[in-house]
């Protein structure tokens, strides 16, 4: 058939990218708390559900996202530990990330969900190359700071560090650039993993390659305590490595984009979930076929609601083309917003329990991500508000209209500035909580019908706080005094948040309270994986959370 659109998309070659994802994540948290846990199968329970379990485990036939009973069957001995509360995971997510961020010199280093990082190390990487003695490769030095020559670390640059793949080879091609960048990336990515390991105590696993799609699609090669680099010197090296994984792995095409390739590629196959196991439609299959192209790409994902330039896109994937730089660390969110979902709230009273529960957390929630420990060498540490949110919101589900055949997911907010009191760190969050909730959630939920209780069921609360402004200046971009390089230089010399008050309910990828900031602090992995209303609930939900959303639905509706 005649491919007139089918072009090659261009790739670029010029940076090196590192990809991390922490082996087990919320189990290694539990087994760092109590490293007894370190030698039995461990899973972490949410709902029902195994949300990770240790390699321990894995070993004896345990996977993720699996039921308990389904665990427990297949290895009567593991030992489940609670993961409910998301509060551990996200502090250690934090000293992680700021370890990293540490040693980046660009500030480009983006954290995806609470356990993967990405780190453009493109100037790093190309500095030691400037630098670098063929006479002595062997024992080479890696400098990890331009001011100080003997921060670094000693390496052997005869050979990649960890995995290689991609190229036929994995002898170093020392004419080639590329080749020498990723090399030095593979040394770079080891030296952090074990920085990780040694002084925090986290396995990891990483992707060394020239863009964010190749390095987690490496890092995903050789897991755990381990790394992969793509080594993509020749176009066929990636696309080989691309195609031959199945589409439902490769990130960013999401679950309806893979569902209408399936149905399109596969039209005889009984109808099948893509994002199953089972589904063997590959990357390559769908980038071979002789009517696929960027042009017939758009014309069967484009349409209303789709991403502007989707058959390109995902065309530029599927040959492991992937421009998106890594975004540059954000240290304060724009907004923070805590929010649960009910079967149907009966009465003020039950509307108020909640909103006060919710307040809680949001209070709780603020204090770790916007109050750090002030400390100044002769003085004693004082804790203070870095950014201070001026604007409240409280949003619950829109009315249902005549015309909904289904409950309405749309919602309904009203907002009002957020009352100085919360920002109070003598006082009991409980306290606060309650008084803001009397004194400025209530008033905003008699908004929504002129003073009147509400007269539709709740399914939903929300209750954010936004505009935030940092300490010490007039607006959020910090005008005046620029307390955003002051909190960097904080950071850099890894100051951690205060440790956070104890245990709030919040909920991961199934259900329950969410955290709902729109920002890098995001615990969910939207914004890179995209997600899909639930059929049930109608809550969007990242992909790889979906089947266990569901059965958490299937388990709830016994
Ligand atoms: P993953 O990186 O997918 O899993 P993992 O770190 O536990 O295991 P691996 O060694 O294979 O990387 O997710 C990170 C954490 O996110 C995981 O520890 C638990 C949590 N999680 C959920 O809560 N729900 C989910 O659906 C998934 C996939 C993960
Ligand atoms: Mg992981």
């Amino acid at each position: 058939m005649d491919r007139p659109a089918a072009k090659s998309p261009k790739r670029k070659d010029d940076r090196v990218i590192l990809q991390f994802d922490y082996d087990c994540f919320y189990a290694s948290v539990f087994e760092n708390q109590n490293p007894a846990l370190k030698s039995v199968p461990l899973g972490v329970r949410q709902k029902g559900i195994l949300a990770t379990c240790n390699y321990v485990a894995r070993a004896r036939g345990v996977s993720k996202l699996t039921q308990i009973s389904v665990a427990k069957k297949a290895c009567p001995e593991l030992v489940i530990v609670d993961g409910e509360d998301l509060t551990p995971f996200r502090d250690v997510s934090k000293k992680l990330y700021r370890l990293l961020k540490s040693h980046s010199w660009n500030g480009k280093v983006e954290r995806l969900g609470l356990d993967e990082v990405f780190m453009d190390v493109t100037d790093i990487v190309d500095y030691n190359i400037f630098f670098l003695n063929r006479a002595s490769l062997s024992t080479s030095f890696f400098c990890l700071s331009r001011n100080d020559p003997e921060q670094g670390f000693p390496c052997d640059l005869t050979h990649f560090a960890g995995c290689v793949e991609g190229a036929s080879s994995d002898t170093v091609d020392f004419d080639s650039p590329l080749c020498l960048r990723l090399l030095l990336g593979s040394h770079l990515a080891n030296y952090l993993r074990m920085k990780l390991e040694n002084d925090r105590g986290f396995t990891s696993t990483c992707g060394i390659a020239t863009n964010k799609l190749l390095s987690k699609l490496a890092g995903n090669r050789n897991k755990p305590r381990n790394q992969t680099t793509l080594l993509s010197l020749r176009d066929e090296d990636v696309t080989t490595f691309v195609d031959g994984h199945s589409l439902r792995q490769v990130p960013w095409i999401g679950y309806k984009t893979s569902k209408l390739l399936h149905s399109k590629l596969l039209p005889d196959l009984p109808p099948q979930d893509p994002m199953t196991p089972e589904c063997k439609l590959t990357a390559g299959d769908v980038r071979t076929h002789p009517e696929i192209s960027a042009a017939s790409l758009e014309v069967l994902l484009g349409g209303p609601g789709a991403e502007k330039g989707i058959g390109q896109r995902v065309w530029s994937l599927l040959h492991g083309v992937d421009d998106t730089e890594v975004k540059p660390a954000n240290d304060i969110p724009t907004q923070i917003s805590i929010e649960d979902t009910y079967r149907g709230l009966d009465g003020i009273g039950c509307i108020t329990d909640e909103l006060r529960k919710i307040a809680r957390s949001l209070l709780r929630r603020m204090r770790v991500d916007l109050v750090i420990d002030d400390e100044s060498p002769h003085k004693e540490a004082v804790r203070r508000w870095v950014a201070r949110p001026k604007t409240l919101r409280l949003s619950v589900n829109a009315p249902p209209t005549d015309k909904e055949e289904h409950h309405s997911f749309s919602r309904v907010s009203r907002s009002a500035p957020l009352p100085n009191f919360v920002f109070s760190l003598k006082e009991d969050v409980g306290e606060l909580a309650d008084r803001l909730v009397d004194e400025a959630v209530l008033p905003l939920l008699r908004k929504f019908q002129g003073g009147r209780e509400l007269t539709w069921e709740v399914s939903l609360l929300n209750i954010c706080v936004a505009n935030m402004v940092l300490a010490g200046s007039d607006d959020a971009s910090g005008s005046g005094r620029d307390i955003s390089v002051m909190f960097k230089t904080q950071d850099d010399v890894l100051r951690p948040f205060r440790v956070a008050p104890p245990p709030e309910k919040d909920k991961g990828a199934e259900s329950g309270e969410v955290e709902a900031d729109d920002d890098g602090w995001d615990p969910e992995w939207d914004g890179f994986i995209d997600g899909e209303p639930c059929s049930q609930c109608g809550y969007r939900i990242p992909y790889f959370a979906l089947a266990a959303h569901l059965r958490y639905h299937e388990l709830g509706d016994e």
